[in-house]
């Protein structure tokens, strides 16, 4: 609280309203503490809850001692310099660093109470409860239908045709793309530009009724216009999914996000309501950071 600013001013002698923001304070933190995160790191009703994580790629720890919370229905940006460990800590939502030989995760990881990483966890139903889509649109090399198909097959989640001519239809329809694809379900989903693409994929995780998606830079390789229709899809999917979503643009983790987090050379530095973030955040390296200094 800044206890010197009390002195009452007229009307008249208000200071003119800038367009930027103005930060009142300085950030009051400057060092890292490890383990230490400032803001508002936990939430009252977490999907996540994840405790004093670690991860080692052989013998360098790429992630430091981090402790966050995920809301339930929440948008939660990651954000920070290349090489930070955004991607490997989203990775470790879904244990999709398992397939990294030399990457070994520590600490508490649960979702909805139950730990991530009990060996005897059923790793392909973890992925269908909680769906990836990739910085680089990954769709496989069968017709449309059949990509956003694949996923409620192997799980068994309709019985009859019909069932999935419904659940594609949906799946297509919440991901922007039905009424551009609709005549031509049939045709290879590799013949199709970069934005539908990455919509496809959108498509793909959100058919198998996902709880949480995990979005690591999805709309790095899309024009404005294709960026603009996933950020609306995000929106829309907030009503009934977790979201995380990485990004090195600050516009989009203002304009999709409920929290943002700041991570730093393997530390989660910051977390906070996205607006505070970006108006008054409370670390010098977050400020640095949004302000371009550096990353
Ligand atoms: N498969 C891997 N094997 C070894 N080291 C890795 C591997 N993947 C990532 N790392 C290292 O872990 C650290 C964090 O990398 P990560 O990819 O998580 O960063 P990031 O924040 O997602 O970066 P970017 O913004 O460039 O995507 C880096 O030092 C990186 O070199
Ligand atoms: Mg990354």
């Amino acid at each position: 609280m800044n206890t010197l600013n009390t002195t009452v001013t007229s009307e008249a002698e208000q200071p003119e309203e800038s367009t930027i923001p103005v930060q009142e304070e300085r950030p009051a933190e400057t060092k890292i503490d490890e383990g230490k995160t400032v803001g508002q790191p936990f939430s009252e009703d977490p999907k996540f809850k994840l405790r004093n994580v670690e991860v080692f790629y052989g013998q360098d720890r790429a992630i430091k001692n981090i402790s966050l919370d995920i809301g339930r229905n929440e948008v939660i940006a990651f954000i920070g310099p290349s090489g930070c460990g955004k991607s490997t800590f989203l990775r470790c939502l879904n244990r999709m660093n398992d397939s990294i030989d030399i990457c070994r995760v520590k600490g508490s990881l649960q979702l909805d109470d139950h730990d991530i990483y009990d060996p005897k966890r059923d790793v392909v139903e973890l992925r269908a409860r909680v769906g990836m889509v990739f910085q680089k649109p990954n769709p496989f090399p069968k017709s449309i239908y059949d990509n956003v198909a694949y996923g409620p097959r192997i799980h068994g989640l309709a019985n009859r045709k019909s069932d999935l001519d419904e659940i594609v239809e949906n799946s297509l329809r919440k991901a922007g793309l039905w009424d551009e694809v609709k005549d031509r379900l049939d045709a290879t989903a590799t013949g199709m530009s970069g934005g539908q693409q990455q919509r496809l994929c959108i498509a793909r995780a959100i058919a198998v009724s996902p709880e949480v998606v995990l979005m690591d830079e999805p709309c790095s390789a899309l024009d404005p216009i294709a960026t603009a229709k996933i950020e609306e899809l995000i929106a829309e999917l907030s009503e009934s999914y977790t979201i995380v979503i990485v990004t090195h643009s600050m516009q989009q983790a203002a304009r999709v996000s409920h929290r943002t987090a700041y991570f730093h050379l393997g530390h989660l530095v910051e977390v906070n309501e996205t607006n505070k973030v970006f108006t008054s955040p409370k670390h010098q390296l977050t400020e640095s950071y949004i302000t371009g200094r550096f990353g």
